[in-house]
């Protein structure tokens, strides 16, 4: 099988788990060297062994995408190791407690912004600027369908994702001159531990969530990672500052 990007570097946050985990092992599938930057070494570095055992290459780095000195670090670590960046899957993310919005916690608020949206414009800060060196690269920030739609019970998840695409189109504008891309994808209920935590105390739930999504079924971390594949790809050269949602059909109705 070809390889689209061989010669290509990646940084994943949020790689030891869900989304992340599984779009850095595509990415490495297609050619890419991948580091892996997340909170848990010990899912990060099983993650860089999954990639090895696949004949990829990747590294770990810890990395809190709240800390404006380790995204620095995990930015530095990446062109340390593999000379450049060519693409930035800003995915780390917590999904924050259930709550309807005037009794949602402040500390939790305050929490899930400064990880969901500030961890994001974080990883833009420091990811940019190599880009803007190179004259090219790709980003793709991880929203949700609660980006484009309101999820009763979780005003600060709603809120960061809704925030994450504003800031993805404007970054999308502010470096279109330079040759970076920057995308949001939108995903709706995908199976990854983030949703097995949420459904394991609430069995019902996972009919009532089905039952919302008109192709009645949750998505997988392996339909969000082409999609993100495909926003890196040159097949989609000319899509800049848009929100892609995958949600089976959701927004639709
Ligand atoms: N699973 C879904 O249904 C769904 C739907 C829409 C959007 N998303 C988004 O996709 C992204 C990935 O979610 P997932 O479902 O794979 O979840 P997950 O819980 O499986 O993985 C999230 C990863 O982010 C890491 N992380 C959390 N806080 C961090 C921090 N401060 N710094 C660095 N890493 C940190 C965690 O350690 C974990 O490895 C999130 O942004 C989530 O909001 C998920």
């Amino acid at each position: 099988m070809t390889q689209r990007f061989a010669g290509k570097v990646a940084l994943v946050t949020g790689g030891a788990s869900g989304i992340g985990r599984v779009t850095a092992l595509a990415l490495a599938k297609e050619g890419a060297k991948v580091t892996v930057a997340d909170v848990s070494v010990e899912g990060g570095e099983a993650t860089v062994k999954r990639v090895a055992d696949a004949g990829g290459q990747a590294i770990f780095t810890k990395a809190d995408v709240t800390k404006s000195s380790e995204v620095e670090a995990m930015v530095k670590e990446t062109v340390k190791a593999f000379g450049r960046l060519d693409f930035a899957l800003n995915n780390a993310g917590i999904d924050g407690v259930r709550a309807r919005t005037a009794d949602y916690p402040e500390d939790v608020w305050n929490q899930v912004i400064d990880i969901n949206l500030t961890g994001v414009f974080l990883c833009l800060k420091f990811e940019l600027p190599i880009m803007v060196k190179q004259k090219s690269g790709v980003i793709v920030n991880l929203s949700s369908v609660a980006g484009v739609t309101g999820f009763p019970g979780h005003a600060a998840y709603t809120a960061s994702k809704h925030g994450v695409i504003g800031l993805t189109k404007t970054a999308a504008i502010d470096y279109a001159k330079v040759g970076i891309r920057v995308n949001a994808v939108c995903p709706a209920y995908t199976r990854t531990p983030m949703v097995t935590r949420m459904l394991e105390n609430n069995p019902e739930f996972e009919a009532k969530l089905i039952d919302r999504v008109p192709l009645k079924r949750l998505g997988t971390a392996e339909e969000i990672a082409q999609a993100v594949i495909y926003l890196f790809s040159d097949a989609a050269a000319f899509i800049t500052g848009h929100s892609l949602v995958l949600d089976g059909g959701i927004v639709a109705e």
